[in-house]
């Protein structure tokens, strides 16, 4: 059965078949559904509370359900009055559009990461602590920067000791942790961590050790008058994809096989296990997670040592090879936020004895991108 609709953005057409709706759009694209999915995903109020949540019970829907009748709406939608019970449904055209089965087209309508390296970011993304902190539309522009680039710089913090944790909380909360709220970064005697060291530290995701892993870092420069200490960044997604392309069977190895990490002092200790490259089920790299100096010993069979030494080295030299890697000074009131999922960070040696100062937290994802939907639908930042 056809019917026949011309409203722009609207479905055009229906056609019904034994298991599914067929539907076309107006700029040709085709969408077929099933009906057991269509009489779950009812947006009536009966079938879902105004709050989002479900009501219907998924369970309780006839396996072999079908359509009593089937319309264009008015909107463009479709309408649908199902046969065992006579409900009716109905469901807009975008809803459908966005919810189509075609993994193409859900990817078309997401906002991707943009991939970078060297010569692709040569200016950093940045943003005024002041203007952040007391315009929304900055704050949106800001968060935008982190939720695409994996970074963003943020100038003119001041100085002020756990300040940092007020620009986590403009966005979402801290991920408190046995370091603390906040901890310092600065050299000290008997460190428990070698960040806590005038040493070069190599690029690398933070706490690989925790379960899960907090997927935000922040560093806040205090003082800093020191030769070196300059700071390294580097896009692992984009590494990580140069891999893909250039080494299959070492990005392979990476992608499989877990490695553990751990961290111990005489309060904790802390273990997990992952990938160094996570994929989602559509094959995306989804996240990286390096970090030499917390690596436990490699548990693998005999025959697997050495190419997994081979992809390991490979992709470690990668994430400092210069054509991937951006450094730069921060200065005091400088600070800087890292997907730490994504992109790894780092810092050249300094001279010790120095003055250099920064304090650090965590904060998680997940409330930096509702943060940034909801300033993207128009809502202002509570006074
Ligand atoms: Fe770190």
């Amino acid at each position: 059965m056809t019917t026949q609709h011309s409203l722009p953005g609207a479905v055009t057409e229906l056609h019904r078949r034994q298991q599914d709706l067929g539907m076309s759009w107006a700029d040709g694209h085709l969408g077929a559904f099933r009906y057991i999915w269509l009489r779950d995903n009812c947006p009536c109020s009966d079938c879902r509370h105004s709050n989002g949540q479900r009501i219907l019970d998924t369970a309780s829907i006839p396996r072999d359900i079908s359509p009593k009748s089937i319309a264009l709406a008015e909107d463009g939608g479709v309408d649908i009055v199902w046969a065992y019970d006579s409900h009716a449904s109905r469901f807009s055209a975008g809803w459908l559009r966005g919810h189509s089965y075609s993994d193409k087209e859900r990817e078309n309508q997401r906002r991707q990461p943009r991939l970078w390296n060297a010569e692709g970011l040569r200016s950093l993304p940045e943003g005024s602590y002041t203007m952040v902190s007391t315009s929304s539309a900055s704050l949106r522009a800001w968060l935008t920067m982190v939720s695409d680039y994996g970074i963003a710089i943020l100038r003119g913090v001041p100085c002020v000791s756990g300040r940092l944790t007020d620009v986590v909380e403009l966005f979402g909360y801290v991920r408190e942790t046995n370091f603390g709220r906040y901890f310092d970064v600065r050299t000290m005697v008997d460190p428990n961590d070698i960040a806590y060291t005038s040493l070069a530290l190599s690029a690398h995701t933070d706490n690989p050790y925790r379960d899960p892993v907090p997927t935000l870092q922040l560093l806040h420069c205090l003082s800093s008058d020191d030769i070196g200490g300059d700071t390294t960044v580097v896009d692992g997604f984009c590494v990580a994809e140069a891999l893909r392309v250039g080494e299959p069977g070492k990005f392979q190895l990476l992608t499989t096989v877990p490695v553990r990490f751990h961290y111990q002092d005489k309060d904790c200790y802390l273990e997990a296990e992952s990938t160094l490259i996570q994929l989602s089920p559509q094959g995306q790299v989804v996240g990286v997670k390096f970090n030499n100096a917390s690596g436990d010993p490699f548990c693998l069979d005999y025959d697997l040592m050495e190419p997994f030494y081979d992809a390991y080295q490979t992709f470690a030299s990668m994430l400092e090879s210069p054509e991937f890697q951006v450094r730069f000074k921060l200065d005091p009131g400088d600070l800087y936020i890292v997907d730490n999922t994504r992109v790894l960070h780092g810092r050249t040696k300094f001279s010790s004895g120095g003055k250099r100062h920064l304090q650090g937290c965590y904060a998680d994802r997940d409330a930096l991108l509702s943060r940034l939907r909801v300033l993207s639908i128009g809502e202002v930042i509570p006074s």
